[in-house]
């Protein structure tokens, strides 16, 4: 391993690592990028708006995932990375722009609908029902399903095994990194198209962060686009295809992973030198 990032996330199986996420910092910015982040199989797409009647928190931001890769959005706190995801959920009403996914324009869907269209999405916070035990919320997260879905948490179990293990426990009993688990997992119930996590790792520790990044690269290998704010930027650019800086409700840095890493602006302002 002489070049970390030779293979963007140490990923083996060439068919879901992206061909195009070695390119310059100046290729990221011609229009052959631009057209591909514009037909991107998610996008949010220059998005302004802001929540309910108060100031616009997103200014003309554009974030997007294509398949078979993991794009990350980094910034400073309050800079509007979960506005941002929310808006592409639905949870916000945008004053221009639109959110498409498979090509497809989704920004008068609500939140539900999206499930329904294939989005799959774990907020920041209040992500698990913790009075429930884990099972019931695996079964919550399957809402809209009618089909049997038991195979689907059996898989779920496969992925995160500690989640078997304490199927019947409450989810408020297990700790910070299992909690995640189960919001991931409950995400995971409806066998989404694509899967956007806000913050995935907030609060646990740095092995249990691996950990959990291990299982994110393990999701995408089965085939799912992922769309993740982190606040362990580094690490996170790591394992990104795509990564997005966004500072003050705008798209400050754009650029693959390994761009934003060796870019010096970056590093300086987003990742401590
Ligand atoms: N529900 C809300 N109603 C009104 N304003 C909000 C709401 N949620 C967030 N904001 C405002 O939007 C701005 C961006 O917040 P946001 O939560 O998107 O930032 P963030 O980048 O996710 O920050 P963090 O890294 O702390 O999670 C902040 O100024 C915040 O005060
Ligand atoms: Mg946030």
């Amino acid at each position: 391993m002489s070049d970390p990032y030779q293979d963007n996330r140490g990923n083996k199986d060439a068919s879901i690592t992206n061909p195009h996420g070695r390119g310059t910092m100046s290729a990221g910015t011609a229009s052959g990028e631009r057209s591909r982040t514009q037909d991107a199989y998610l996008i949010g797409d220059s998005m302004t708006g802001g929540y309910g009647q108060g100031p616009d928190i997103l200014h003309d931001c554009t974030i997007a995932v294509n398949k078979g890769e993991i794009a990350v959005i980094v910034g400073p706190n309050g800079a509007g990375k979960s506005t941002g995801m929310k808006a592409v959920f639905g949870m916000l009403n945008l004053r221009k722009g639109a959110v498409r996914l498979d090509g497809e324009d989704i920004t008068a869907l609500s939140p539900q609908d999206r499930v329904v269209k294939g989005m799959g999405f774990v907020p920041q916070t209040s992500n698990i029902f913790t009075s429930m035990t884990v099972e019931e919320n695996l079964e919550m997260g399957a809402f809209i399903r009618r089909d049997d879905f038991r195979k689907t948490i059996e898989q779920v179990y496969e992925l995160f095994p500690i989640l078997g293990d304490k199927r019947r426990q409450a989810a408020g009993e297990l700790s910070g990194g299992q909690r995640q688990q189960v919001a991931v997992g409950r995400a995971l119930m409806t066998q989404p198209k694509v899967l956007m996590l806000d913050e995935p790792t907030a609060g646990v520790s740095p092995i249990v962060m691996d950990e959990l990044f291990d299982r994110i690269i393990e999701v995408s290998r089965t085939g799912i686009p992922i769309l993740m704010v982190e606040q362990n930027a580094r690490q996170a650019l790591e394992i990104a295809d795509k990564g997005y800086v966004l500072v003050q409700g705008r798209n400050a840095h754009t650029g693959t992973g390994k761009e934003l890493l060796a870019d010096d602006e970056v590093r300086r302002s987003f990742l401590g030198g």
